[in-house]
């Protein structure tokens, strides 16, 4: 039942490639517009949108944070992600125009519910995104677009975590579409882009021994940090609740922004930190600002692990370990670059000798509020 894998997770990790692609699957009508047919929402209404909440909770709040960085480009309308269990004690302003957009992948998740239906009080519509046929997350939104992970048995999130990022993705470019953000063109674009991102999540996991025996030789690590920037940020904070949840290991993840002004004092001799790099190619200075703050973790003692495009050879000098993923436009490199990070996390559980499938004290879904 585990396909030959010694857990579900490096089953479903595995799995990723099929799971993105199934997610993207049939999104194009025969004149060459994004459809999203489950998307049961009137046109008027998404017009006239002027605010998006994206609610969940745990990796698929992460999620949301790439969700946002995408959306926010692509459609213009500005959009908050808040864990769902902070969302309605905060008295939220939300009314008819707002969109929220919930993200689970059981679509039981109680504290996910009950956000949805305190917005859905104050008028608000709802999409949830969810890989859960029939499940009440999306039995009780005003439209449910499904990824397609298949069942996902292991408690840390993998699989369901990229589909939900490519749904979403998906999401962004019909809202983008339909509100003439873009043109028909640009939509498309991407959209091919994104159906070259399961090959690509591919060749991540083909070069999995050099993480695995990454995570092996630190198992007996601390403490692990994780930095990133822009869209790097959410995945640095996933690597870090990878590695909590299954490894026990004290982890977290930064904006590596915020570095100078609070982390940096954490870093000792030895002290291991991923570094997310964004793309050479990408927008603004983001990549030499990214390459700045690994020479500066690395001055301090810190043994750099270094998420890079191929070909980015700025980062050679300053990185001990380089993990190499293929290029892809900015916004899609979560797809990527997450991986490694839940291929180490679960090394590193495999050498400590814990149950990757089931970490104590963790349920796949929480019921209860
Ligand atoms: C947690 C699970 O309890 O719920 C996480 O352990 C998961 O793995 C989170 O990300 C949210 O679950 P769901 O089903 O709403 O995506």
């Amino acid at each position: 039942e585990k396909g030959g894998f010694d857990s579900f997770m490096e089953k479903e990790i595995h799995e990723q490639p099929a799971a993105v692609r199934d997610t993207l699957l049939g999104r194009l009508d025969e004149k060459g517009n994004l459809t999203l047919d489950e998307l049961k929402i009137d046109d008027s209404v998404l017009r006239s949108i002027n605010k998006i909440i994206v609610v969940a909770c745990g990796t698929a709040a992460y999620a949301g944070h790439v969700a946002r960085y995408a959306i926010e480009h692509w459609c213009r309308i500005p959009t908050e992600v808040e864990l769902a269990h902070e969302f309605r004690y905060r008295d939220p302003i939300v009314d008819e125009k707002t969109l929220v957009v919930a993200l689970s992948q059981s679509g039981e998740t109680m504290d996910t519910l009950m956000a949805v239906r305190h917005a859905q009080e104050q008028g608000a519509k709802v999409v949830s995104i969810c890989n859960t046929n029939g499940s009440t997350l999306p039995r009780e939104a005003d439209a449910a677009l499904y990824t397609h992970a298949g069942p996902e048995i292991a408690v840390a999130s993998t699989k369901a975590f990229l589909s939900q990022i490519a749904a979403a993705y998906l999401l962004g470019l019909y809202l983008a579409q339909l509100r003439g953000n873009m043109y028909k063109d640009e939509v498309r674009g991407i959209l091919q882009e994104l159906q070259q991102m399961p090959e690509k999540i591919q060749a991540v996991i083909d070069g999995e021994q050099q993480v695995k025996d990454l995570g092996t030789s630190m198992k007996d690590a601390k403490s692990v940090l994780f930095l990133g920037r822009h869209v790097g940020f959410p995945v640095a904070l996933e690597g870090a609740l990878k590695l909590k949840e299954i490894a026990y290991l004290h982890a977290e993840g930064f904006a590596a922004g915020e570095l100078k002004h609070g982390p940096i004092a954490l870093v000792e001799e030895g002290q291991p930190i991923f570094v997310i790099v964004p793309s050479p190619n990408g927008r603004d200075s983001l990549h030499a600002k990214v390459v700045s703050t690994i020479q500066e973790v690395r001055a301090r003692g810190a043994v750099t692990i270094v998420i890079a495009e191929e070909g980015d050879t700025a980062v050679e000098e300053h990185a001990d370990h380089i993990i190499r993923i293929p290029a892809s436009p900015s916004l899609l490199q979560p797809l990527l670059a997450t991986v490694p990070l839940q291929i180490f996390s679960c090394a590193v559980a495999h050498a400590k000798g814990y149950d990757v499938d089931q970490p104590r004290n963790l349920a796949k879904s929480v019921t209860v509020e």
